[in-house]
């Protein structure tokens, strides 16, 4: 089926895209390509990233984030890989788990949703489960996608901050929809952050960055880039987006802001990665 215009909310989703990922689909059929990579095991290793950030209220207990993005459930991503991720994620049994976006690649199917669905539930935080959406989610039917994320317990945030109970109600999730393909809005989300004293911010692109800044961001973590997604031992070769063509992948510190970029878990496009494993990071606040 030819598909050349956005089937979500999405912007930004231009006629060569909508032929690429045509060709792409009915090239891909069966996910063989997914289970081709997934015959090698060494590409479906999972580096676990933990570090920690400090700066909130002396007596406040820790607090662990979970944090994955772009899984791509579709032909390009092993099954492997993505079970490896959750269960990475599950066996921290963090406090709150954050998705960071691109749940999927190509179209939003309910199988496609019911494997997301499964996956998350796997891993839920104990306290909460925050979710935004990428630009993979909103060029197809994102409300499948959102439905799936809701039935798995989670909170879609767009635009909204999400608080947590004492002894963590100093923390303020401020989520933002995608910069390139939605609609973010700092100033809405941040009505739900008064009185909160570390902020953690949430997008799927590290475009956010200024809003972030802007937010008071101490933490900002986000996917997109997947690290080039094919890179070489010296860096990656083409990554997405102003800001994350600086920062790629992993910790920067970015004026008061602590930025995270994952490199994801799946693959858009090309069945595969190189020099671009795929992370989840583990993250303690304290
Ligand atoms: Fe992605």
């Amino acid at each position: 089926m030819l598909k050349l215009s956005s089937t979500g909310r999405g912007g930004g989703y231009s006629k060569k895209r909508g032929l690429v990922e045509s060709t792409l689909a009915a090239m891909y059929r069966a996910d063989w390509p997914a289970r081709a990579w997934g015959l090698t095991r060494r590409s479906c290793a999972v580096r676990e990233i933990h570090f920690g950030v400090s700066g909130r209220e002396p007596g406040r207990p820790p607090l662990t984030l979970g944090f994955v993005s772009d899984l791509h459930i579709g032909p390009t991503t092993p099954a492997a890989v993505l079970d490896a991720a959750f269960d990475a994620l599950a066996a921290a049994e963090v406090d709150v788990l954050v998705l960071g976006g691109d749940y999927v690649f190509l179209e939003a199917s309910p199988a496609k949703a019911a494997r997301l669905r499964s996956l998350v539930e796997r891993a839920r935080g104990r306290l909460a489960t925050i979710a935004v959406l990428g630009n993979h989610d909103l060029w197809t039917d994102h409300r499948v996608l959102e439905h799936a994320l809701w039935a798995a317990g989670a909170e879609v945030a767009i635009n909204a901050t999400v608080r947590l109970a004492p002894p963590h109600d100093d923390v303020a999730f401020v989520c933002l929809d995608d910069p390139w393909t939605g609609a973010p809005d700092a100033e809405r989300a941040l009505a739900g952050a008064a009185g909160a004293t570390f902020r953690v911010g949430v997008c799927h692109s590290p475009d956010a960055l200024p809003l972030m800044q802007r937010a008071g961001a101490h933490l900002f973590v986000c996917g997109h880039t997947h690290g080039g997604q094919i890179a070489t031992p010296w860096g990656p070769i083409v990554v997405p987006g102003r800001v994350g063509k600086r920062y790629p992948s992993g910790r920067h510190t970015a004026f008061a802001t602590h930025l995270f970029v994952s490199r994801g878990v799946g693959a858009t496009e090309l069945p595969m990665r190189a020099w671009a494993r795929p992370d989840v990071a583990l993250i303690t606040i304290s």
